[in-house]
């Protein structure tokens, strides 16, 4: 089989790039290893870019705006004290909740709906001549092994990417740092406790007050990375985040029974090249970053506009023999995707406690914290980074 794209993932880095290559009347195959109903499953991070929602306003799908809920601010929280960021008036933008999964739903019905060829249950096991103009994947799918041939391979398969692998060690540099913290996550049957997202940095640690339905909260609260989320019962989870988000001001939490809990692990990594031969690297299987700030995903959607536009030009002018043409993805691509890694980076340092950390370390840190609120400079660079620097310019 013959066709001219590849996209192995088909999680919303891979449905969006198969959403507009269709678009543009671009042949191509999404190959998934997950069924749909797996991948709707898997929580992610719910906070969408103001971009990233114009991205899928863009591309047709608008069920974000009528049943997405958009927060024109968030809430730092220490010392036991609300501290309001005004996204709206700081950066004339705002971000909206909207549960990745949604996003994953919207996209994999659209490509259904328009006859998308997306193949979920497809394992890739090989992909073959990358240095050719006409490499091939290797992949099965109900017990038979098939093989498509194609002008370019997209790795789109996220953080466990098969595709990341094929760069050869001699061209591949892979930046990451690891941090002791992870998160344990929970999904709780009871309303929201706060209008906003509220980020809270304690003495016992960090906590984050999300959002899901009006009958559901999403709550996270920092935990060693071996933690065992089994290990726990309703009552001392609700202790944990009770204690960390306790102030002067009273505010506590609505409890609620614990209808999901899973540990997060906390990890930055990037590798670059993210092109190699006709194969490129978009989302997760290029870079991750640590939940903090939920720019995972929106990182992702924006490497896929860029791959996009850089994959039609390419397309458009039938040169295919430039392939050097390809590599201006990568360029354009890694300004976001390093301004992102800093903003993951300094937004979980600033606010975990670090395990045998110093007081002086725990009190810089608050002081941190102080300085930023009492800055409107400070405010807005935190604003602007949360909100993702503006739109996305592929020009
Ligand atoms: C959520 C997750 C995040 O990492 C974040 O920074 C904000 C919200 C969430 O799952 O709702």
């Amino acid at each position: 089989e013959r066709t001219r794209v590849v996209v192995v993932g088909g999680g919303p880095a891979g449905l969006l790039l198969s959403h507009l290559l269709a678009a543009d009347g671009v042949d191509h195959v999404v190959l998934e290893a997950r069924t749909r109903t797996e991948i709707e499953n898997t929580h992610r991070a719910g906070i969408l870019e103001a971009a990233s929602v114009q991205t899928l306003v863009d591309a047709g799908l608008d069920r974000v705006l009528r049943e997405g809920d958009r927060h024109g601010g968030i809430d730092l929280r220490f010392d036991g004290e609300m501290h309001h960021i005004d996204l709206d008036a700081l950066t004339g933008r705002s971000v909206w909740l909207y549960p990745q999964t949604q996003v994953f739903k919207d996209l994999a019905d659209k490509r259904a709906a328009d006859g998308g060829d997306v193949r979920y249950g497809a394992r890739v096991t090989e992909v073959l001549d990358l240095d050719t103009a006409e490499p091939s994947v290797v992949y099965e799918l109900d017990g038979v092994v098939r093989r498509l041939r194609a002008d370019i391979v997209v790795g789109a398969d996220g953080s466990r990417s098969v595709c990341r692998h094929l760069l050869p060690e001699s061209v591949r540099r892979s930046y990451s740092t690891e941090y002791p913290y992870a998160w344990f996550g929970v999904i709780v049957e009871a309303p929201r406790s706060a209008p906003e997202l509220v980020y809270t940095a304690s003495e016992h640690g960090f906590a984050l007050v999300s959002q899901r339905t009006p009958t559901h909260q999403r709550l996270y609260f920092q935990c060693s990375p071996d933690e065992d989320p089994a290990g726990w019962s309703d009552e001392q989870i609700w202790a944990e985040l009770q204690r960390r988000v306790a102030g002067p001001d009273g505010f506590a939490l609505k409890e609620g029974p614990v209808e999901e809990r899973a540990v997060l692990r906390f990890r930055s990594s990037v590798v670059e090249p993210v092109r190699h031969g006709r194969m490129l690297l978009v989302g997760d299987a290029a870079h991750t970053v640590p939940p903090t700030g939920a720019k995972g995903l929106n990182l992702a959607l924006a490497d896929v506009v860029l791959l996009h536009d850089v994959l039609s030009t390419w397309f458009a002018r039938g040169d295919a023999a430039h392939e050097e043409l390809l590599d201006e993805y990568g360029v354009r691509a890694a300004h976001r995707v390093w301004r992102a890694q800093h903003f993951s980076a300094w937004m979980s340092r600033m606010l975990h406690s670090h395990p045998g950390e110093s007081g002086f370390e725990a009190r810089r840190r608050v002081a941190e914290l102080r300085t930023l609120v009492e800055s409107e400079a400070g405010r807005r660079f935190l604003a602007e980074g949360y909100t993702g620097w503006g739109p996305i310019i592929t020009e």
